[in-house]
């Protein structure tokens, strides 16, 4: 009799065990740290998740998941989501608002309101990222240099410590690497230089478009002269991964990427732990520091056959646990604000404490005036760009194009 009931028992519970899939980003440790805290949550939920991981660029991660979920798949119950997508994406997640009712005020209410869409909560709050400044503090100590504050002197330090390392013979050195690929990355990084300047945002809040002004041609002028002479001329390819791998294996002074880099320097087997620093991404010399704000949310799919498990992973994955866990492991930032007085998250992402408050005043990419349309104005802002950035166009006449093109898009900003 015992025997019956403990089989009949361990039947229904595997009769409801369900088997669901997450797809996760795939930059770094992504995929690795993703693996593990679904691990966790396996073994306590009873239920299993696959892993699958996506092109390692946003841009193109966008071009899948739109692919994916027009098709209406129930492949993926839980996508990664990029902080700029929900507008485009909306549609197709279910409103969490309900089901994580508790959660849902630990995190930043600025996160949170940029994931709510038509009064829809389409994702929760994952990491919050914001672009910073690495630099090889070893490198500034022995060439007597500060840590840059403009670009200007950003661009003199970078120049004049490669120019010695390479004498001394490191002829691979260089001296600022970012990332320069015609992707939604370089959209990021050129928002920095244009923002920084005094350029605006691309288009305003309002719907204006702003982007073809004087400040903006000067700061893009300024990043086409780093190409082939203080950043590789192979930067216009670059996303986050190649810019750190030629930072992380010494061959840069300066680069300009997120925090989850930070851990990666600091491992045992990095060459250049202990050497690195953190500080806000360079400004123009009357302008203000300007840090894209990036970071990454979890949706469930309408089209799910266990929307209820699904809600329960990203439940467990948004947690404080296991925000917590990952910051330590990783430094991913996380979107619990109280997070950022843990003293152990302190202890193992020191730069976490002043880049709070640089997550607060970070630029935010249009996304929210554009919705739908946010894609179609970075891929038009990043192409432009980019040509400029690889010689073929002035800055004055992409920027003239760009908003021309922009107004095409919007119907007359109207959006
Ligand atoms: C980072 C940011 C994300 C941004 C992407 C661009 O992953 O978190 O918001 O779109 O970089 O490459």
């Amino acid at each position: 009799m015992r025997i019956c009931l403990i089989i009949l028992c361990c039947w229904m519970s595997m009769s409801h065990a369900a088997t669901i899939a997450i797809s996760c980003g795939a930059v770094g440790r992504q995929v690795e740290l993703c693996r593990e805290g679904v691990a966790i949550w396996e073994k306590r939920s009873g239920h299993k998740a696959s892993v699958v991981s996506t092109p390692a660029s946003s841009s193109e991660r966008l071009a899948l998941y739109q692919q994916l979920l027009a098709a209406k798949t129930a492949d993926i119950d839980v996508f990664q989501i990029d902080v700029v997508w929900p507008g485009i994406l909306a549609p197709h997640f279910v409103d969490l608002a309900k089901p994580l009712v508790g959660q849902v005020k630990q995190h930043f209410p600025t996160i949170i309101a940029n994931n709510t869409v038509n009064g829809q909560l389409i994702a929760m709050p994952w990491y919050t990222d914001a672009g910073v400044l690495y630099y090889r503090k070893d490198l500034l100590e022995k060439y007597q240099q500060p840590i840059p504050e403009t670009w200007s002197d950003m661009t003199r330090i970078a120049k004049h410590i490669m120019t010695e390392e390479r004498k001394a013979g490191l002829d691979k050195m260089w001296g600022f690497t970012w990332q320069g690929r015609a992707y939604e990355g370089l959209t990021c990084n050129a928002l920095e230089w244009v923002n920084s300047y005094g350029g605006g945002q691309i288009v305003e809040s309002d719907g204006k478009i702003s982007i073809n002004n004087k400040q903006a041609e000067q700061a893009i002028t300024m990043a086409a002269s780093w190409v082939g002479d203080i950043s590789p001329p192979g930067v216009l390819n670059y996303a986050e991964e190649d810019a750190r791998g030629v930072f992380q294996s010494g061959h840069a002074v300066f680069m300009r990427n997120w925090p989850y880099v930070w851990a990666l320097t600091q491992h045992e087997d990095s060459p250049i732990r202990g050497k690195v620093g953190v500080a806000p991404v360079p400004k123009s010399g009357n302008g203000q520091h300007a840090a894209t704000l990036g970071g990454w949310q979890l949706a469930v799919s309408k089209y799910s056959k266990h929307a209820d498990i699904a809600i329960d992973l990203v439940r467990y994955l948004t947690s404080e646990e296991e925000q917590k866990r990952r910051a330590l492991a990783g430094s991913y930032n996380p979107t619990i604000p109280s997070l950022y007085q843990d003293k152990q998250v302190l202890a193992a992402n020191p730069f976490f404490g002043k880049l709070v408050k640089t997550l607060n005043v970070a630029i935010a990419r249009p996304s929210t005036v554009t919705g739908a349309k946010y894609n179609q104005v970075s891929a038009a802002f990043y192409n432009q760009i980019h040509q400029v950035l690889a010689g073929r166009q002035k800055a004055n006449v992409a920027l003239e194009q760009l908003s021309r093109q922009l107004l095409r898009v919007s119907k007359g900003e109207r959006w």
